[in-house]
């Protein structure tokens, strides 16, 4: 498969991406939450639970895993990947090793990853990955972001895609404006803005393929402790002007991350945004907490608990299927 279509493949209409690429850290964090122990076991059964839900390729059309859950194997011996490619679904890979204070601004991010990133994705191709994952934060403050840290994060976006595209799997670039902080819905758009001019400036520059690249990145949000919300339109107003100024016409599309919106909101702005189209571009999800928080607690680490906590989930992938053809009317 070129890479063009497995682009075009994971933005299909109706369809989005579960980000379930949770490092062993962060699923602990989950889990503990809601009271579970995180085991390789206990990861495996969440995961399979949400992996052979019932239709789940009526609404998803990729799944990101990590190290672990790409090489694991189900209760009944297939593998994790046999499972979501049974489903019609595309495998992909987180491949960065998350994130470190940046030197010359240390409360910024750069993230790690780029050592022998060349051959970890020949590897994971091996194991069937379509498409990988590269998430760079931005963090708003104070003076910030800086301009060396969108630009260091953009280069090392850049060099991750083209590495990806030499290896033949599709790369999703995610630089993620964070939603932490009293920052203002406009201090938003100008960071977001600034990141994605210079991320595609990059992209360009490397030669990396935009028409087989996927973007995922932020909404246009006030930030968590601003004590503000923005309502849908006025999200969807402000995050379709920046990607109408910035996101070139190539690009076959965009998944947005849910970065702390809470899942029917996150459902809301994705509809919001998708009435103003069409675009050039799909306008998708590649939500991780939005689809999988209610689900996560449905289920509770109990066997008979597994239908009704898949029911949760379809539900969740349901709606924001319906948000990404605009025509999600509530939550019936
Ligand atoms: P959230 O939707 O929970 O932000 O996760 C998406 C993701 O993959 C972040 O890298």
């Amino acid at each position: 498969m070129s890479l063009q279509s497995v682009a075009q493949q994971m933005v299909a209409p109706g369809k989005g991406i579960l980000a379930a690429d949770e490092s062993s850290g962060t699923i602990e964090k989950k889990f503990a939450k809601v009271g579970l122990t995180s085991t390789e076991e206990s990861r495996r059964d969440y995961r399979e639970m949400l992996f052979t839900s019932p239709g789940i390729g009526e609404y998803i059309s990729g799944v990101i895993l990590y190290d672990e859950t790409i090489r694991q194997k189900a209760d009944d011996g297939r593998t994790m990947v046999s499972i979501i490619e049974s489903a019609g679904i595309l495998p992909g890979i987180k491949v960065d090793q998350g994130t470190a204070a940046m030197d010359v601004s240390p409360e910024e991010k750069v993230t790690k990853g780029l050592d022998g990133l060349g051959d970890r994705l020949k590897e994971y191709a091996q194991l069937g990955a379509k498409f990988a994952k590269w998430r760079a934060v931005i963090t708003i403050g104070n003076g910030l972001p800086t301009d060396g840290n969108i630009l260091r994060n953009a280069q090392d976006l850049a060099r991750y895609a083209m590495e990806c595209q030499k290896a033949g799997v599709v790369p999703m670039v995610e630089p993620e404006v964070l939603m932490d902080g009293s920052h203002t819905l406009d201090q938003c758009v100008e960071a977001s803005r600034r990141t994605l001019k210079i991320l595609f400036d990059e992209l360009t520059r490397l030669g990396v393929d935009i028409t087989g690249t996927i973007l995922k990145t932020n909404m246009m949000v006030p930030g968590k402790e601003s004590g503000k919300k923005a309502t849908p339109e006025e999200v969807a107003a402000s995050t379709v002007q920046v990607f109408k100024d910035i996101l070139p016409e190539g690009l076959p599309g965009q998944a947005f991350l849910s970065g702390g919106q809470g899942d029917v909101e996150a459902t809301e702005n994705l509809n919001a945004i998708n009435k103003m189209g069409p675009f050039p571009w799909k306008l998708s999800f590649s939500y991780g907490r939005a689809l999988q928080d209610s689900a996560l607690k449905a289920w509770n680490g109990k066997k008979e608990n597994v239908t009704v906590a898949q029911q949760v989930f379809l539900k969740r992938a349901k709606m924001n299927s319906l948000a990404t053809l605009g025509t999600y009317t509530g939550e019936n």
